[in-house]
């Protein structure tokens, strides 16, 4: 039986969003490292990992990350590859449980040939900064930091992760406490570069995005391409945001972050509520013409960017896409739509905006217009 962690309360359904979260994106990322040929070993980093359970058995992100690996045991064993789990928290009673759950699940799992675990109680930064900076710097890393993003992620840290290569990271932030106490020197020391007026100013939904923003600063200049993505969570009562931000250098790394997201919510990818307020668009005013929801928005604007020769192509799509946090289907819809209303034509029956053909096998295609 597993051993309850007596210390913690039953997850409320916001904590279920984030880890869902983690958990859907792991089960798109965990493949394209086990498919591909990068011999670098394949890394977990469950930084704050709590002891597996909450008080109701319902599993905690080291269990569910066990439960992504079985998911993908036949393609493991048939590449004959690992995964490496490195577990922490600061609190070594936590670990201790941890280690009893997740033994009885790796057996439980029959999971034993694909998952190596390692057990640490350390403070965050050292098992960043000082324990684990060699396998850091040598494997394809996932990394999960599930407690005070603003407080531990600052400058320095946010630099050294965003320097390792083949790594992704998401962490978590209590955005509304941020927008409640934007002046307090225990706040601001943190990111002393911050615009906290810009915080202070924005409205409660959308802090969590404008947070977000913030962290674009810290981006070393030499890194040119990079992915970083909000999803705001609403707490049961209404009033608290925090949220997931997501780091990606990698643009699979971008697109499977997305894809995670838009299956969380499927009509705004960046929160678990309805944060452009887009029901309320749907429905409209007897009076005033309906506004665009934000796949309307998103698909009018690459519309008009193909008009204009602005994207010429399914390469120019994707990247779009990404950047404006959306998901290829969403440019295929309205690719295709302007090819069916004679506005382009291309090569191809599908709009090819996805990472296999623009990356993988460089198929680019051309959008040309349609001469009236
Ligand atoms: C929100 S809980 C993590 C929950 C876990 N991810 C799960 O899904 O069950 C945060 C954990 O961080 C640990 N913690 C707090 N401060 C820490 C620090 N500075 N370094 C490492 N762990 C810390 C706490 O003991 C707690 O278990």
């Amino acid at each position: 039986m597993p051993i309850r962690d007596i210390f913690d309360k039953p997850f409320d359904d916001g904590t279920i969003v984030k880890l869902e979260i983690f958990q859907k994106y792991f089960e798109e990322w965990l493949p394209v490292f086990v498919m591909s040929r990068n011999p670098k070993p394949i890394q977990v980093f469950d930084l704050f990992a709590g002891s597996g359970y909450d008080q109701n058995h319902v599993p905690g992100s080291p269990i569910r990350t066990l439960e992504v690996i079985a998911k993908h045991r036949r393609i493991l064993a048939q590449k004959k590859k690992q995964v490496f789990v490195f577990l922490n928290d600061a609190d070594s009673q936590k670990i201790e449980q941890l280690r009893i759950n997740i033994e009885q699940k790796v057996k439980d799992l029959s999971i034993q040939s694909m998952v190596v675990t390692q057990f640490s109680a350390r403070d965050f930064r050292d098992s960043v900064l000082n324990d684990h900076t060699k396998e850091l710097k040598s494997g394809n890393n996932l990394i999960f930091i599930d407690q005070n993003g603003f407080k531990e992620v600052n400058e320095q840290l946010f630099q050294f992760l965003m320097s390792l290569d083949t790594t992704d990271f998401i962490f978590f932030v209590s955005s509304s406490y941020v927008h409640r106490f934007p002046d307090e020197p225990e706040v601001r020391r943190h990111h002393p570069r911050f615009d906290f007026d810009k915080i202070k100013n924005t409205s409660w939904k959308k802090v969590h995005n404008v947070v977000c923003d913030e962290f674009r600063r810290y981006v070393p200049s030499n890194v040119k391409r990079y992915w970083i993505i909000p999803f705001s969570i609403m707490k049961p009562d209404m009033v608290n945001i925090y949220g997931l931000i997501a780091v990606t250098k990698h643009p699979l790394g971008a697109d499977k972050f997305l894809n995670a997201a838009w299956k969380e919510n499927a009509l705004n990818g960046n929160a678990n509520f309805d944060i452009e307020e887009e029901e309320k668009k749907k429905q409209g005013d007897f009076f005033k013409p309906r506004t665009l929801t934000k796949i309307e928005s998103f698909q009018l604007m690459l519309q008009e960017l193909i008009l204009k020769r602005n994207i010429k192509n399914n390469s120019d799509a994707y990247y779009l896409t990404l950047d404006e946090g959306h998901i290829g289907k969403h440019a295929n819809e309205k690719i295709m739509e302007m090819k069916r209303d004679k506005l382009i034509t291309f090569d191809s029956p599908s709009s090819l905006v996805n990472y296999k053909k623009v990356e993988k096998e460089k198929r680019i295609i051309e959008y040309k217009l349609v001469k009236k």
